[in-house]
């Protein structure tokens, strides 16, 4: 492989445009970055990256350029501590550990990598896009590119040796990450399964509301067709959905741009590319950037600060991105310049809830619709959305598996399971519940749900009842949150139940948790508490016992 110097920019703003020199320059290179215009030497082959990523339990020595001393240690990884301590915790380690520390430690997925892989990708430049985390959010991408300028201050030779051969370029915050083209040809070939880079088409089948009249919730079971999609999935896995933005935005956000739908971008026209290709959520840095370089006076004053993470109006969070255009009416950037400027649309992971063992054709997903309303605006969450409204039964939508980072049911089906998991977090327990019953798994079950309501918020109501009546879901205790005088979760549940529950984790139960972030905590804590309890240790004592549990796969999480 040689080394080349890569080729000087192109020139993509005329002389004749209505631009400083500074201006014309900094958007010269910003396009130029954007548009890929600069290229420098061939990405590594695949082998050639393979052989620079360390396996896992290998020797120092082995490690090849993560050969840094580091200890693999990462107690920074908690989603629940915040960013400026997860920062600290991982000062003096090294460079692509302090990129790990700065994810949202969800090992969610979404980016399509955990934490660790998707830090150690961009230290070795294989990968560009500084913005894929959708738990850090803009916290995360703003402290990934500190960093990555970091990067560009340490002398070549200590640098790892694909990044010495990947091409000198703009932080790849500055550059448009490719979207996920909505019109790609369908990715199910002989040789490789759907991907989040290569989504399969699926049909979307049905939706049925889950909240009964009266609920506040609005909750959807949905059923998808995989047949002919080359995609196929165990129970644990979830579904990754590539949804499109609600069209009223995109002509809200075209409009306030002034230009025309048409507008040509690539092959395909702006209105197009802003429905399946940008996010139109959080306005992105990159968006008020452009907007100072193309105003003046205070209000260019205004969008440099909100570019640099600052507040100056104490609206910074409710800015998505026709909010963001709003707060700068009359500005006209240039569309593709503009399309350039937002984050990816990204798409959305749904817990998978029933299991292949039934139909493995059949995909069904518990999608509770994200609505909310800021200021005079009413908000919609994309995907979910998507899937509660926009899609019609019988439409092709592209979507793919996100195989389970360790939430799994144990391999002895003897084994008891014992599975928390209020609101959607019910949606994995039912694939279980339907795998272990296909397979007349002996283990018992016990489930934990809870919900705002019983009337209207149970979920799956007839099924878990009739599995309990039968005897196969051994226990299912309920904790209905807004029925009585105060509050009252699936932890409070779990507490009454402590002794039983201690004697089934003593007999080799595993535990599993899924939902919200805030629950997964407190659950934990009232773990700890029970595992003290019935089970005659200090709190300390309880801490490494669970600690021991998680290492070997007995108590599972998968909270977000
Ligand atoms: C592994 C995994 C499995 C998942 N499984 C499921 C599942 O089974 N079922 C399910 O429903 N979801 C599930 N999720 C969550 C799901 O992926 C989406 O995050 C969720 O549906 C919201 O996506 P959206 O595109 O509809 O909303 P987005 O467009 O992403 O909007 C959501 C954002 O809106 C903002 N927001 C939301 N409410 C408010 C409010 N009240 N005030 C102000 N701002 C607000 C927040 O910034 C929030 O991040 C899962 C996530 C992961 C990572
Ligand atoms: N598995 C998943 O897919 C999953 C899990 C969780 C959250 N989410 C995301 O969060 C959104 C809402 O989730 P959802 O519909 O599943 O319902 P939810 O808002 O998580 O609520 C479910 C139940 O949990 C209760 N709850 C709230 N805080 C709790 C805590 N600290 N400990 C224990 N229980 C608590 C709620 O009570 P109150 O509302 O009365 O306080 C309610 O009874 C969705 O948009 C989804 O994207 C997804």
């Amino acid at each position: 492989m040689t080394h080349t110097t890569p080729p000087p920019l192109p020139t993509l703003i005329p002389e004749t445009a209505p631009f400083s020199p500074e201006q014309r320059t900094w958007l010269n290179g910003f396009l130029a970055g954007l548009l890929s215009l600069d290229t420098g030497v061939n990405p590594l082959t695949a082998a050639e990256s393979a052989a620079l990523v360390p396996a896992v339990g290998a020797p120092p020595e082995a490690r090849g350029p993560f050969n840094d001393g580091d200890d693999g240690q990462a107690p920074w990884h908690d989603p629940a501590t915040p960013l400026t301590e997860r920062m600290q915790l991982a000062e003096s380690r090294p460079l692509r550990r302090r990129m790990m520390a700065a994810m949202g430690q969800q090992d969610c997925g979404q980016c399509g990598y955990n934490c660790e892989d998707y830090a150690n990708a961009i230290f070795l430049k294989n990968e560009e896009r500084l913005n894929l985390c959708v738990p850090g959010g803009k916290e995360t991408a703003r402290m990934l590119k500190m960093l990555y300028a970091e990067f560009g201050a340490i002398p070549a030779a200590a640098k790892p040796a694909n990044a010495q051969l990947a091409r000198a370029s703009v932080p790849a915050i500055d550059k448009a990450p490719a979207p996920i083209p909505a019109h790609a040809a369908p990715a199910a070939t002989a040789v490789s399964a759907p991907s989040r880079n290569h989504p399969a088409e699926v049909a979307f089948l049905s939706r049925t509301r889950l909240n009964k009249t009266g609920s506040s919730k609005e909750t959807w079971h949905i059923e998808l067709d995989l047949a002919n999609s080359g995609i196929t999935y165990s129970v644990g896995d979830s579904l990754g959905i590539v949804p499109s933005n609600h069209p009223a935005l995109v002509d809200a956000v075209i409009a306030a741009i002034g230009a025309p739908p048409d507008f040509p971008i690539a092959d395909r026209s702006l209105r197009e590319v802003l429905s399946d290709g940008s996010s139109l959520g959080v306005a992105p840095d990159m968006l008020f950037e452009l907007i100072s370089y193309i105003t003046g006076g205070e209000r260019r004053q205004k969008a440099k600060e909100l570019a640099r993470g600052a507040d100056p109006d104490g609206d910074a969070a409710t800015l998505d991105v026709l909010a963001a255009l709003q707060k700068f009416p009359g500005i006209r950037p240039d569309p593709e310049a503009f399309v350039e400027s937002l984050d990816p649309l990204q798409p959305r992971l749904y817990s998978i809830a029933c299991s292949p063992k039934i139909d493995a054709r059949r995909v069904a997903l518990t999608v509770d619709a994200v609505r909310y309303t800021l200021g005079d605006r009413r908000r919609l969450g994309v995907a979910s959305t998507f899937l509660a409204e926009r899609i019609a039964p019988g439409a092709k939508l592209k979507a793919y598996i996100q195989n389970a980072q360790g939430f799994a049911l144990p391999c002895d089906s003897s084994v008891p399971i014992i599975m928390i998991g209020p609101g959607t977090g019910i949606a994995p327990f039912r694939a279980f519940l339907h795998e272990r019953r296909a397979a007349k798994a002996p283990g018992k079950n016990w489930l934990f749900f809870g919900h705002q309501r019983r009337d209207c918020d149970f979920f799956y109501e007839d099924e878990l009842a009739g599995m309990n009546a039968a005897g196969f879901l051994t226990h299912l205790s309920l904790a209905w949150s807004r029925d009585g005088a105060r509050k009252f979760y699936v932890q409070d549940r779990m507490r009454e139940a402590g002794r039983d529950l201690w004697s089934w984790i003593a007999e080799g139960a595993h535990i599993y948790v899924c939902g919200a972030i805030a629950m997964g905590k407190d659950t934990e804590r009232a773990l700890l508490d029970i595992i003290a309890e019935h089970g005659a240790r200090s709190l300390e004592q309880a801490g490494v016992f669970l600690a021991a549990l998680k290492k070997s796969g007995r108590y599972q999480t998968d909270v977000y």
